[in-house]
Parts: C-alpha cells; structure tokens; sequence
C-alpha cells in the first residue's frame, strides 16, 4: 500500500474511523490533498506558528549577531522555494581531505563547512574591525562538495518518530539495497520529547547524510553554521553551550582575524549565556526557575518547522501514465521504493515532539544511509573510513513537483538525469535501479516521471 496522506485525528475527521485504525483499507486513488504547499499541521496555533514563522523569515545582520562568518542571513533565505520552508537554490561548499585512508574534516581551519561571507568591516568602540573570510580554496583540501538545501515540509512529524520506527524500514529492505541506521550522539535535545537526554543517541535522520537526529538540534546548529548565531539553551535545568562558540574565518582561535575586535559583545561567547545560565539557576525554593528552555530562537525555528504539513499530491486516476509510473516505481526491478519508502505502518506521527499523533505521512524515504559509490559526496566525520563517505541519506520525494534543482550538489534540475546518477559503480546500492530505469522503453520512462509529477 504505497503513498496517499492520510489524517487520523479529531479534528480533522470528527472520529476515529475504522479507516484509520487499518491499514490497507483506502485505495491510493482515495487520497485528497489536505494541505497546501507551507500550511500548518491541524492543531497548530496560529498566533504561535505566525511568531515562529516571523523568527524564520528574518534576515539579521552583525548587530543581531550576524557572523563573523556566514552563508545567509536568514533561515527563509534560502529555505524559500513553493513556500517559505522550503527547498532553496543554495549550494554549500563542504570541504576535507583524506589521511592515511579515512577522512579529515579539516576542524582546524574551518571545515568540514566552508562559509561562503563575512561581515567585512564594522566598527566596535572606536575600532575599526574586519571579520576576514574563509580562505577558497582552505589549503590542503583535496575533497569538494556541494550540498544543496533541502525542503522542511512534513519534518515535524519525521522528528517524532521512534527510533525503531528506522529499525524497522531496513528490516524490510532486501539485503542489497537495506540502508544503515546512523545512530548519533544527541546533542541537543527536544525538551518536550521525554526519551531525549544530552549526550545519549537517537537515529539521525536530518540532512544529506542523515547526520542529526532532531529539529531543534539542527536549528542551533544551522543558526551557528549558517549565520554565525551563537546560542545556549537550558536543558533540563543543565546549561547546554553546545552551541555557543563563534565560528571564525578558518578558525583563527584569536580575535586576531578580526584585527583584535570583538565579534559580538563577548567574543567567541554566546551574548545571552549569563541569561540562560540564569534561567538555569533555582529559585529560593530550590526548584529550577526554568528546566526546559530551548533558546527563544531555537525554540521558533523548531515550532515553525515542526508544524508544517506535508507537501501536497495530486491523486492518481486508475490506468493514467502515473498510474502505471507507480506500479515501476514499486516493481522489484526498479526497486525505487526500496529505499523512497512511504510504509503507513511506519510513517504515523506519534506525540512526542509536540506535533499531533496519528497523522499517517508519506515521505517517499527511509532516512537512512545508502552507500551510493561515486554519487556519494565524499565527505564524512573526523576518520570515517572511504566507504562511509560515500552514504547518502535517501533523499525524500514527497513535494518533488515543487523542487528544481536535484542531487545533493544540486547538479540537474532533469528527473532522468538525477535517477540515472543513482549509477554509482560497483559499490553503489543505487547502481542497479540507475540500469534497469535505464533499460525501459521511453514510453515507461515517461510513465515513471508522470508518477513522480504526482510526489
Ligand atoms: C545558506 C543557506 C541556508 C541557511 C541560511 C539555512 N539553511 Fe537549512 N539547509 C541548507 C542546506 C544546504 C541544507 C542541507 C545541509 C546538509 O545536509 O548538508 C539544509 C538543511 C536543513 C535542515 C535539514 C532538512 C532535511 O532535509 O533533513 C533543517 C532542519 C534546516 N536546514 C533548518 C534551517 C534553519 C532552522 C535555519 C536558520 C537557523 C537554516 N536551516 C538556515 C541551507 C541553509
Ligand atoms: C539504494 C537506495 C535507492 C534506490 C534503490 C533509489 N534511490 Fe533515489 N535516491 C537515493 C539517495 C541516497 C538519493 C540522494 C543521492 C544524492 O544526492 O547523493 C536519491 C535521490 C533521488 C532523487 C533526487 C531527489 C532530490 O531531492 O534531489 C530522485 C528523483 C530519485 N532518487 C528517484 C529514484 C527513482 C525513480 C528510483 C528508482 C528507479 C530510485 N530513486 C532508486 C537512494 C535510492
């Protein structure tokens, strides 16, 4: 039973229906679009989401914080395509090289994330300042990657999924295509999510290679990374400074770059750490004064991307060239939803996170690693062997209709030309879907894209 959304709550129904306690009891043809490109999750309240929307789409600049280095300005910046949230036309610049056979993030000058801007000059108390800019090409990188931004729709209800939930899609993957269940360290972790803890692991299932395991987590991160905003979050009653240090023009680990000046009020610190670490602090009860805080900001570009809905579909008329697309789609020689998977069993929101439960979703993936040989990117964790950094995550499909540019670097906005990249050699899990779609005649190979037109 593959793909159509289904929504099992109250208040969309009106009553749990025996329709939705089944599986496999609602023909594909039966599915109705529910929501438009960027609308919210039903139960989302809408001053809040306006809020967090607002936070989202704002553009800052080095008085906000902004830099030293940086790639945009704003998070709606680049996530902007069909909707604000969306897949965007910007590629990042990854770099690394290899030693002794397993990879080098290159950390001491900046890598693995090259930041493409500086703030340039600006004046602190009489001072004129520089903020330099990252060195291109950094000196020693032999290994290059674009990564091309991804769409957030439907992520909320990603981010609440069990880890077994990904235990179970690579049980169900033939041996020759099954995908790795990245498991990471959490390092920041979802306040309303009680299974989540500092330091202990959740599946990562965020980003091209899968390497975060939550929304929140990635937002202080791309806040950081992106835009040179530091950030510290309390997390049950602990300070979390995971995210607190400023990200220098090749990580010079002095002011020096910046001609002595300070990049924010305290250089290299998060301004606001005295705050939460106050938040933090107990009150004269001796209880926590806050024990669950995400940073304000953090907390808005969570709840924003949490809520959106998921992309629309276009339902699919019996014996239409979609149709037969999708029976391709789902044959076991083209194998495509092998690894774009849309399981309902599997894809049903839980509470956990905050978004509503039982919303029954189809992303078309299975969040997991892939080794996709020379389609890999190449770029891994500090001493990943080769093999681990060619994985990719299964890039979801849901919302395709929408998107233009393709593949992780971005390379084509042509759909045959991004599935016949799944050719990745030898060693790629992709490589014999890239062949068989191949070796269809051109009538089913337009049948196949009409199917993906309907994603
Ligand atoms: C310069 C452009 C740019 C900006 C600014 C930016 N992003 Fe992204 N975003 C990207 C790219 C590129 C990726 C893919 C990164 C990767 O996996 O290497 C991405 C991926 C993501 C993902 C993972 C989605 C998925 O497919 O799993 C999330 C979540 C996200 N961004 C949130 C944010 C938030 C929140 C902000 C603002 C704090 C932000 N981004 C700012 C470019 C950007
Ligand atoms: C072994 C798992 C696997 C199989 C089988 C597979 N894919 Fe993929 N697919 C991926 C991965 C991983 C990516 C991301 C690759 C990258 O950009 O590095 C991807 C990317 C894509 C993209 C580009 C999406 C985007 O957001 O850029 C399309 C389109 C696509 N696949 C369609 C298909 C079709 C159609 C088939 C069947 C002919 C197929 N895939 C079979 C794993 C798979």
């Amino acid at each position: 039973m593959i793909g159509y959304v289904r929504v099992c709550t109250m208040a969309l129904v009106g009553a749990w229906t025996a329709a939705c306690s089944g599986e496999g009891d609602i023909a594909d043809t039966d599915f109705t679009e529910q929501f438009a490109l960027g609308d919210t999750l039903p139960g989302t309240d809408p001053a809040h989401f306006a809020e967090a929307r607002d936070a989202f789409a704002a553009s800052e600049n080095a008085a906000d914080g902004l830099g030293p280095i940086f790639n945009e300005r704003g998070c709606g910046t680049c996530h902007q395509n069909g909707a604000l949230g969306g897949a965007g036309q910007q590629v990042e610049a990854r770099f690394g090289r290899l030693v002794n056979g397993t990879f080098d993030t290159m950390a001491s000058v900046g890598g693995s994330l090259r930041q493409l801007f500086g703030i340039g000059g600006f004046n602190v108390g009489g001072l004129n300042c520089n903020s330099g800019t990252d060195a291109n090409p950094p000196a020693g990188a032999t290994i290059f990657a674009g990564r091309l931004t991804t769409p957030l729709f439907g992520l909320g209800l990603v981010d609440s999924l069990p880890d077994s939930a990904f235990d179970t899609l690579a049980s169900r993957q033939p041996a020759a295509i099954r995908g790795i269940v990245n498991r990471v360290t959490t390092v920041l972790p979802n306040t309303l999510d009680p299974e989540q803890a500092t330091g202990r692991t959740r599946v990562g299932r965020f980003g091209w290679k899968a390497g975060v395991p939550n929304l929140g987590q990635f937002s202080a991160d791309a806040y950081l990374n992106e835009m040179g905003i530091t950030t510290t979050s309390c997390i049950n009653g602990q300070v979390n400074s995971a995210f607190a240090l400023e990200t220098r023009a090749n990580r010079a680990n002095t002011n020096a770059i910046i001609n002595g000046c300070p990049d924010d009020q305290v250089p290299g610190i998060d301004d606001s750490l005295a705050a939460e670490t106050a938040n933090c602090t107990q009150n004269e009860d001796g209880e926590p004064e806050a024990v669950h805080e995400l940073q304000d900001d953090v907390a808005f570009f969570t709840f924003f991307m949490a809520h959106l809905a998921p992309p629309p579909r276009t339902a699919i008329s019996p014996g239409s060239a979609a149709d037969r697309g999708r029976t391709l789609f789902n044959s076991a020689s083209l194998a495509c939803s092998g690894c774009h998977r849309s399981d309902a069993d599997v894809f049903r929101s839980r509470s956990n996170g905050g978004v509503p439960a039982g919303i029954v979703f189809a992303p078309f993936s299975d969040f997991l690693l892939h080794d996709m040989g020379t389609l890999g990117d190449g770029i891994g964790n500090q001493g990943e062997s080769v093999a681990a950094t060619r994985r990719m995550r299964t890039a979801p499909l849901w919302g395709l209709r929408s998107r233009n540019r393709l593949l992780h670097d971005g390379r084509t906005t042509d759909r045959a030309t991004a599935i016949l990249a799944h050719n990745g050699g030898a060693n790629g899990q992709g490589t014999a879907s890239a062949n068989a779609f191949n070796a269809l005649t051109s009538a089913q190979k337009q049948d196949l894209l009409a199917f993906l037109n309907t994603l």
